[in-house]
């Protein structure tokens, strides 16, 4: 038998199946370990540090090697998806919240050197900053700016975007640095604004109430080649992105104040989006600073069509404001609808509610990483079936969530929150079943 030590919530653990993984131990004893594209050995998101115990480690596999040489890791820095152990070992979960996947991508750019990248890259700036900060004690404006930052941040995150620098009043979000085709980069960048401004308008609305305050913002997109890279003194290199659409985006962000516009876009994102797929308002033509010809620039007021992935963002954090009262209130009501699956959770319960809320959250940060979120969400279904779901219990789960959530959203329902949120778990539910019949299909081909 192994004992498995974990640092940071300092809980033992044993194991006598050899056969498991690392990652298999901590889903088995309920340690919430982020694992993005389900134990593939792709996302790197289950990533632990060996603190005690290298000898007890099986060696790399193929595929963690080359991670490993492309992220240049110390030979302590192991995915749990792909490591078993024969012995004891004491082991630091490295990714513990889904909102640092992103910076995750930066490990893959060189250091020393810059390389050209395509990138949509977004300037964030709130208005009257200066009125603002002289008219609130610090203590406040402290607490201000940091819900600002957060709730600004989020969007960015969300939408598989680096949030590159805080430069006074502003925020730059860069989308792209990992690759990634033309028209998804620019789709994340005018994802993230408008969830920015949705953002903004709820923090006025229920936060900046009280402290008779609200800000406003001015956000400009655009799209291009830019340098990217880690530079600096050797001692002090730091992520660089350097080029002229970067400094384009800062200056059409100058532009929306007398514009009278919130996200003002460039032609080069307009035309890399499916036509009409953005609501546009105004539209002009300005010459920027620095250049000796006029640049078109588009008000951005939504996307035509309801968009899943920005409904399902802007309402997570009202859905899981509450996460244990979120996963009580499920539960309670699954167990009300099908009494038969009670007997299928044979652990402790509020452990379950909280890997639950950790995996519904994780799921829709990972909507702007499809290829991972897919994976992950067969290898769930594969585990569901080991604990004995069978297909019949998805749609009642799946009514249930979307009740709870309706519950949990209150006077900010929407029709049309509810048709993402169905769509949502559909597609999740899908996931998680339809594994078993590729395979039969792959069975009958081969
Ligand atoms: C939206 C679909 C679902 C999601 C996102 C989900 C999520 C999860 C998560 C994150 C776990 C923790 C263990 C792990 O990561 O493997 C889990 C365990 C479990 N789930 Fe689900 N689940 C879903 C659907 C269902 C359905 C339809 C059932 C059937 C009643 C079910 C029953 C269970 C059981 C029995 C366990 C193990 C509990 C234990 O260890 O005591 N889940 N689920
Ligand atoms: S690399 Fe281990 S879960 Fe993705």
């Amino acid at each position: 038998m192994a004992k498995i030590l974990y640092t940071g919530i300092n809980q033992l653990v044993e194991s006598q199946d050899p056969d498991s993984s690392l990652l298999d131990i901590s889903l088995q004893n309920q340690i919430p370990h982020l694992h993005e594209c389900g134990g593939n050995g792709r996302c790197t998101t289950c990533r632990i540090r060996v603190i005690e115990g290298h000898q007890n480690m099986s060696p790399r596999t193929a595929i963690e090697r080359e991670t490993a040489h492309l992220r240049r890791w110390d030979p302590s820095i192991r995915l749990a998806c792909q490591s078993h152990i024969n012995g004891d070992v004491k082991i630091q979960r490295l990714v513990w919240a889904s909102a640092e996947v992103n910076k995750l991508q930066l490990e893959t750019i060189p250091d020393g050197e810059a390389e050209l990248r395509s990138i949509a890259t977004i300037f964030c700036d709130m208005r009257d900053f200066t009125r603002i900060t002289s008219q609130h004690m610090h203590y406040d404006l402290a607490h201000m700016l940091n819900r600002f930052y957060t709730v600004l941040g989020d969007p960015i995150l969300m939408n598989n975007g680096i949030i590159y620098q805080y430069v006074g009043d502003e925020i730059i979000g860069i989308f792209g640095t990992s690759g990634g085709s033309r028209e998804k980069n620019c789709q994340d960048a005018v994802r993230a604004a408008l969830g920015m401004q949705y953002a903004i308008e709820r923090l006025n609305r229920f936060e900046l109430k009280d402290f008779d305050t609200k800000f406003r913002i001015g956000i400009g997109i655009n799209f291009g080649r830019a340098f990217v890279g880690h530079l600096g003194h050797p001692k002090h290199r730091q992520f660089t992105v350097l080029g002229d659409p970067i400094n384009v985006a800062s200056r059409i962000q100058g532009c929306t104040k007398e514009a009278g516009a919130t996200i003002l876009i460039s032609n080069s994102i307009l035309k890399s989006l499916p036509k009409d797929s953005l609501k546009i308002g105004k539209s002009f033509s300005k010459q920027l600073a620095g250049k000796d010809f006029e640049t078109e620039l588009f008000e951005v007021t939504g996307f035509t069509k309801p968009d899943m992935n920005l409904e399902l963002q802007s309402s997570l954090d009202l859905i899981l404001q509450n996460e244990e009262r979120f996963a009580m209130r499920f539960y309670e009501n699954v167990f009300v609808k099908a009494p038969g699956v009670r007997a299928l959770f044979k652990n402790d319960m509020a452990a379950q509610g909280r890997l639950l809320t950790h995996m519904l959250g994780g799921i829709v940060y990972s909507l702007s990483r499809p290829e991972y979120l897919v994976m992950g969400l067969k290898a769930l279904g594969k585990s569901h079936e080991r604990y004995g779901v069978r297909p019949e219990y998805y749609p009642v789960v799946e009514e249930v969530l979307l009740e709870t959530i309706r519950e949990e959203l209150g006077d900010m329902y929407t029709p049309e929150l509810g048709e993402a949120w169905k769509q949502a778990l559909h597609f999740i539910t899908e996931q998680m079943t339809n594994w078993k019949a590729e395979k039969q299909t792959e069975h009958a081909g081969a």
